[in-house]
């Protein structure tokens, strides 16, 4: 028996990280056949994310220390696993994808750069004797803005998984956003379950909510203009929540009403995230990803 034989199999993750590589060498800029609109709006993703899911990672990082029950904190260390495979993944679009086709994305990372590194860092006010005293405090309230923004990520993960609208989109774009979804869903109940057990309240949950909310608005507004500026066969000429109101009609983002339906959700007190998505049709979705397969075929042993 070889060596290899020998070796005990390593158990079987529940959220495991896939190390998904996407080729965008032949992704068009607008990867929604003639939709200029629907890609830029869905192309903030590749420069919101990557500083957002780090800080995901490095939020969780600390905060997993303070997990008592060990299923939670096998389960936070697979959210944070996941969120860096997202994170990479999307910054992997920059250069041969978003800088090739003429977009420069630096006025708008320099803005995300403050937020995620300075405002919603550990020291925002700078570093004291004050800051130090609530940092307890203050890594609380960012794990519960973390749970109501996972709160999107899943409802929008499901709307990318389930919609029949982008399928004839460029096939490698579309497999990073469902791969990406699909996982969401897969993770959804981590950051809720998180942020209750660090004693998170509804009125917490309902504050973040309402923080949440406007603030990715205006991410996407802001990430989605700048885009469109760059790009002269955009026909972007009103205001970014009729746009969104307009394309989601069409179902080529996800229905604003269902969006508004979902944040209503999220105040019901007996909320909880495993009834939010098809995790049926996320699973399902993650074994026939072309990037997991790849993943997968190149983690096997030789
Ligand atoms: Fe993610
Ligand atoms: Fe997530």
């Amino acid at each position: 028996m070889s060596k290899k034989a020998q070796q005990p199999q390593e158990p079987q993750q529940r959220l495991p990280q896939r190390k998904v590589r996407f080729d965008f060498k032949d992704t068009p800029l607008h990867w929604v056949p003639n939709e200029p609109e629907a890609s830029h709006i869905m192309n903030t993703l590749h420069i919101l994310l990557p500083a957002g899911e780090f800080w995901f990672c490095r939020v969780y990082n600390q905060a997993v220390k303070q997990v008592t029950d060990p299923e939670l904190r096998e389960e936070v260390r697979g959210f944070i696993r996941q969120e860096a495979q997202h994170a990479r993944a999307h910054d992997s679009a920059l250069t041969p994808y978003l800088l090739r086709h003429g977009i420069d994305p630096k006025p708008y990372t320099q803005r995300l750069d403050w937020l995620f590194e300075k405002a919603l860092g550990d020291h925002p006010l700078g570093e004291n004797a004050l800051s130090h005293w609530l940092q307890t405090w203050w890594l609380r309230q960012r794990v519960g803005l973390i749970a109501a923004v996972e709160h999107f990520t899943c409802v929008l993960g499901d709307w990318i998984i389930t919609t029949r609208s982008l399928d004839d989109a460029d096939p490698v774009m579309l497999d990073l956003l469902r791969w990406h979804g699909a996982e969401e869903i897969e993770h959804r109940c981590v950051a809720h379950d998180l942020h209750v057990h660090l004693g998170g309240s509804l009125l917490a949950r309902w504050l973040y909510m309402l923080i949440a909310t406007p603030m990715l608005m205006f991410l996407f507004s802001s990430g989605s203009q700048m885009m469109m500026r760059q790009d002269p066969r955009t026909r972007y000429s009103r205001g970014f929540l009729s746009l969104w109101a307009a394309l989601g009609k069409r179902d080529l983002l996800p229905p604003l009403a269902g969006v508004g339906r979902a944040v209503l959700r999220y105040f019901v007190p007996s909320f909880h995230p495993r009834s939010e998505g098809n995790i049926a049709v996320a699973e399902a979705y993650l074994q026939q990803s072309p990037a997991a397969q790849r993943a997968a075929a190149q983690a096997l042993p030789s």
